[in-house]
C-alpha cells in the first residue's frame, strides 16, 4: 500500500517549520498532500518570501506532491475512504485548533483533521501561540482526548542551538519521531 501523508500549513507564525518538515519527510513517503489556508499563504510570503504553495516544495520532489486548494472539500484526503497515514498541521493556529475541536469541517484542513480523528489516524498539531487562554487549553484538551497529538513549536536549549535552523530542527525532529520516522535531526539525549 502507498505511504501517503498530508501536511497543512495554517495561519500561525512559523512557516519555516513546514518548509523544513517537507524537506526532511518527503523521502519517507510515496505521496504528500499539501495545503495551506489563505492566512497561511500571506504569513508564508511575509516570513519566507515564498509567494505560492508550490514554492515551499523541496527542489526535485514536485512529482511527489499534490498541492490542494484549502477550499476543495472533494480532494482525496477529505474522505475517510482514501487511505493516508495522517495529517500534520504545521504551524497550527488556535483558530484551526478551535474549529477542529468543535467539529467544524469547513475547509480541507479541518475536514482532513476530522477524518484523521474518526479513522484513528495520526493527527499532529504543531501549535504556536502564547500565552494560551482557557478557551485554547480546553480545545487542546478536547483534541488530546480525541486522539490528536499536540506538539508545541517550543524549541529547547539543552542542545545549545547556534542558529534559527537548529531551533527549527529541534521542533521538526519531534514531528519526525512522532510520525515514527527513524531519521533524527537531533541526537538522542544520553548518546554521543
Ligand atoms: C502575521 C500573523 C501571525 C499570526 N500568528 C499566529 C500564531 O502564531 N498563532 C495563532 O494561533 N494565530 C496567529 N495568527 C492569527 C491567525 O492567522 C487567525 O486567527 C486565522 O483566522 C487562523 O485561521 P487559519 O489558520 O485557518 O488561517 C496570526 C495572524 C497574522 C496575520
Amino acid at each position: 500500500m502507498l505511504k501517503r501523508l498530508m501536511v497543512a500549513i495554517s495561519g500561525a507564525s512559523g512557516a519555516i517549520y513546514a518548509q523544513r518538515l517537507l524537506e526532511t519527510v518527503q523521502s519517507f513517503y510515496d505521496h504528500i498532500y499539501l495545503t495551506a489556508s489563505d492566512n497561511a499563504l500571506g504569513i508564508m510570503a511575509d516570513e519566507l518570501g515564498i509567494e505560492s504553495l508550490q514554492g515551499i516544495i523541496p527542489h526535485g520532489a514536485a512529482e511527489k506532491f499534490s498541492v490542494l486548494n484549502s477550499n476543495d472539500l472533494s480532494a482525496p484526503p477529505a474522505s475517510g475512504s482514501h487511505e493516508y497515514d495522517g495529517l500534520v498541521v504545521i504551524p497550527c493556529s488556535m483558530g484551526v485548533v478551535g474549529r477542529i475541536a468543535s467539529g467544524i469541517s469547513n475547509d480541507l484542513v479541518t475536514r482532513a483533521a476530522d477524518v484523521c480523528l474518526k479513522e484513528r489516524r495520526k493527527l499532529i498539531l504543531v501549535i504556536r501561540e502564547t500565552p494560551l487562554s482557557l478557551v485554547h487549553l480546553r480545545n487542546l484538551t478536547a483534541l488530546t482526548e480525541a486522539g490528536a497529538i499536540i506538539l508545541p513549536a517550543a524549541p529547547a536549549f539543552y542542545n545549545k542551538p547556534k542558529s534559527i535552523d537548529e531551533m527549527v530542527d529541534f521542533v521538526v525532529d519531534r514531528v519526525l519521531r512522532t510520525l515514527g520516522i527513524g531519521k533524527h535531526l537531533i541526537r538522542d539525549w544520553g548518546e554521543e
